[in-house]
Formats: structure tokens, C-alpha cells, sequence
């Protein structure tokens, strides 16, 4: 499995959230990668620049695509400065160009992942240095060469982050409320849930539309990398612009799907600022939006019968308990009497307000909105009972 720039082929690393491997392994089976191999919030696979390009524009699930240019075994500092500097660095940045230095560590020989990474950082200045009597500077923030170093115990794979800034980052959204989605969770739970694309998608909490845009880009086939301003990829020695532009063209041929997408919020200022993150990614006519309570929202009025229903309630811990408690009830109650004939899903992190909502879930799944930890749960509500539906299948 693994190798190191095989006639062009390298491996690539690509991250997730905890809970997503699946459906990012499903993602990059449909793109067309080989030789797939899921981890534990990531799944790896051998592809060359033009399978890296493609990850980084299409995959709604990954956080980051990393290709590995390195791999050795090391017990203590010293050894990894001089692994470090067997690289030839200069094949993959210059003294004008910046760079910043990454680590994970999960081993006993290296506790202090911020020093592993002081130690790369320092073989990889010596080397300029030795070579050229300059250094490259380094950029946290911004660099032109973000390298990754990860050490499992004794083993170090040294890569190189082709993303730059994290996917989720799509670049639509310039407006958020106070607990928004991830933008990768997001795509991870519609994809998750099954939804076929056709029928209506409705979140009646939409808060600043991240479940609807995300929807709606999954329903007309548009990339998540079209709106991103530039690719990690895009400052290194081999950039292939003409490679980057070709992806462009050839695989973003839209749908143009007539799928409703409704959203509503009981607050102006949140449907506000969804209306200009639906803005930001053109999707202005794929989406309708209401300001409405939950309460007071009905599927049929807004012509959306027979869909699926997923969002994210408020779990704010704020909210006094008795009163998200009941709310949750009330949600169960809404879900139950006018969400006939749908799927509904919710996630949420306040697992005793979930316990109120007084249907039996059909699917669970933990999941992860940055560091929270969620329940994404299924709940099937069926036209009539549910013995009604088995009688009319005899
Ligand atoms: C956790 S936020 C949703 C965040 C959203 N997924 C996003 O990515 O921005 C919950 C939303 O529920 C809305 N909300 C609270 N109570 C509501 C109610 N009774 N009816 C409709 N919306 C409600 C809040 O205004 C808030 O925008």
C-alpha cells in the first residue's frame, strides 16, 4: 500500500470527522480512487496530482487531502532531524517561499508534538541554510507549504497539505449564527441520510442555511471547490494551472435539478444571513426560505410533502432545562402529526433534551461538530400507523 511518487503516484491521505469514513470511502470510490483504505478519521488511498486536484474540488467530506513524500522509523529527536533532512526540500519550495510545519504525535518516544514540529522546522532551515547560506521563513498563518508530520509510535509519515486552509472553509459562507454547522458534517449527514436528490429536503431551523446550500449543492452536482478563492496546491514548484482549469471545466457540469429546498427560522436575523450565504453561492433560485416558527410550519403549505426533514435544533445550554426538555417534545409532536410520509433527522449534542422527542429512532450515529460530540438520529413517520402501513403491504 504504501509508496512515494511511483510513476507519478503517491499516497494521499485524506481527513475527516469521526463518523464520516464511510461516506468519504463512498466519495472517493464515485471519483474513481484505488487501492482505498479507511482509518480512523481518514481514508487513504494512490492517486496521482490529477486525483489530488480532483479530491481537494469535489470531496464534501474531506477536511484535508495530504500527500505523503516520506516515511521512516525514528526513536528519538535526533534521529528525526537527520530523517528530516534525507528529504531534498528544495524539490518542493524555494528560499522566497514560506512554509510551516504541522505534527501529530500518538507515540511514547515523542510526547511534545509543538517540539517535534520545532524539530522539522530546524533540519529543514539547516539544509537551506548549508545549501544556499539563506533560510525560507516561516508563516503560520498563510504558508505557501504547509508539511504535516505525523508520528505513530516509532513510524513518521512526512506530507505535504495540498488543501491550505481546511475544506469546510467552501467560501460561501460570510454570515453565521451562533452554533453553525460544519459545513463538512453538514454534506457528511445528507449524504449519510440516503436522501435521493428528487424529493422535497426541508430544515425548518436553519439558522444560516448550511444544511439547505449544502443540499442544494449535492442536488445540482456542484463541486464544493468552486467557490474556494485557492488550493494549498496552487503556491507549490509543480502547480499545474492548466490541470486546475481543466478540472474546472469538465467536472462541474451542473444538474440544474427543480428539487424544493425550504428553509425556515423563527428569527429574521438568522433567515437574513442565510439568504446571504445562499447568495454568495448562487443558489438564490434553488432555495426557498421562510421566517416561521417550527411551530407554526407545515409541509404541505409549502408544497414539500413526502420528503425528508433534517436539522439541527437549538441545544443551546443556556436555555433553561425544563424548557429545551419540552421543546424537544414539542419537536416529536410536530414531527409526528405533519411530517407524515417523511424522514425526519436531527443532530444535536444535548442527549437528555433528545430523550423528550418520544419516537423510537430507527438509525443513531454519533458524530462530530468540531469537538462536540452529536447524536444524528432517524426517525421514520409513516402516513398512517405503522400497522396500518404493514396491513396495506398484505
Ligand atoms: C443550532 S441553530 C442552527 C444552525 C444551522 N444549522 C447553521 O448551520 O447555521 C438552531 C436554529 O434554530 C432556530 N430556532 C430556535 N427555535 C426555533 C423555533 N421554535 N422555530 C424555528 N426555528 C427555531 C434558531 O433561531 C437557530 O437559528
Amino acid at each position: 500500500m504504501k509508496m512515494s511518487n511511483t510513476e507519478g503516484k503517491f499516497n494521499l491521505v485524506v481527513k475527516t470527522f469521526k463518523g464520516l469514513e464511510d461516506v468519504l470511502l463512498s466519495e472517493l470510490e464515485e471519483l474513481g480512487a484505488t487501492d482505498i483504505k479507511k482509518g480512523n478519521r481518514m481514508v487513504e488511498f494512490i492517486g496521482d496530482k490529477t486525483m489530488m486536484y480532483k479530491a481537494n474540488f469535489h470531496l464534501r467530506t474531506a477536511l484535508r487531502v495530504l500527500k505523503s513524500i516520506a516515511e521512516f522509523e525514528v526513536t528519538n529527536e535526533n534521529e528525526l532531524y537527520k530523517s528530516i533532512q534525507t528529504v531534498d526540500w528544495s524539490e518542493y519550495f524555494d528560499l522566497r517561499n514560506t512554509f510551516a510545519v504541522d505534527s501529530v504525535v500518538n507515540s511514547k518516544e515523542f510526547s511534545h508534538s509543538k517540539y517535534v514540529a520545532l524539530k522539522v522546522k530546524d533540519a529543514i532551515v539547516d539544509q537551506f541554510r548549508e545549501k544556499y547560506e539563506k533560510r525560507p521563513y516561516v508563516d503560520t498563518e498563510d504558508p505557501d507549504v504547509r508539511i504535516s508530520i505525523h508520528i505513530s509510535n516509532t513510524s513518521c509519515t512526512v506530507s505535504l497539505d495540498s488543501s491550505g486552509e481546511s475544506l469546510h472553509k467552501r467560501g460561501y459562507r460570510t454570515k453565521t449564527n451562533k452554533a453553525p454547522l460544519n459545513e463538512v458534517l453538514a454534506a457528511g449527514m445528507i449524504l449519510m441520510s440516503g436522501w435521493d436528490k428528487k424529493s422535497s429536503f426541508i430544515d425548518p431551523m436553519c439558522g444560516s442555511g448550511t444544511l439547505l446550500i449544502e443540499a442544494a449543492m449535492i442536488a445540482n452536482n456542484i463541486p464544493p471547490g468552486i467557490y474556494r478563492q485557492k488550493f494549498g496546491f496552487e503556491t507549490w514548484k509543480d502547480f499545474d494551472n492548466e490541470l486546475l482549469e481543466q478540472i474546472y471545466e469538465e467536472e462541474s457540469e451542473e444538474n440544474n435539478s427543480d428539487v424544493k429546498i425550504i428553509g425556515a427560522d423563527i428569527s429574521e436575523i438568522a433567515i437574513r444571513m442565510a439568504k446571504e450565504n445562499i447568495s454568495n453561492a448562487s443558489l438564490k433560485r434553488k432555495i426557498e426560505l421562510h421566517i416561521k416558527p417550527i411551530e407554526n410550519f407545515d409541509p404541505i403549505k409549502v408544497k414539500g410533502e413526502n420528503g425528508i426533514l433534517i436539522t439541527n435544533p437549538p441545544y443551546d445550554e443556556r436555555i433553561k432545562k425544563n424548557e429545551i426538555n419540552n421543546f424537544y417534545k414539542v419537536l416529536g409532536d410536530i414531527f409526528k402529526n405533519r411530517f407524515k410520509g417523511f424522514e425526519t433527522w436531527l443532530i444535536s449534542n444535548n442527549f437528555d433534551a433528545i430523550k423528550n422527542i418520544g419516537l423510537k429512532p430507527s438509525k443513531k450515529q454519533t458524530l462530530f461538530n468540531g469537538a462536540l460530540e452529536c447524536k444524528f438520529l432517524n426517525y421514520s413517520i409513516y402516513e398512517g400507523s405503522k400497522k396500518d402501513k404493514y396491513k396495506d403491504l398484505a
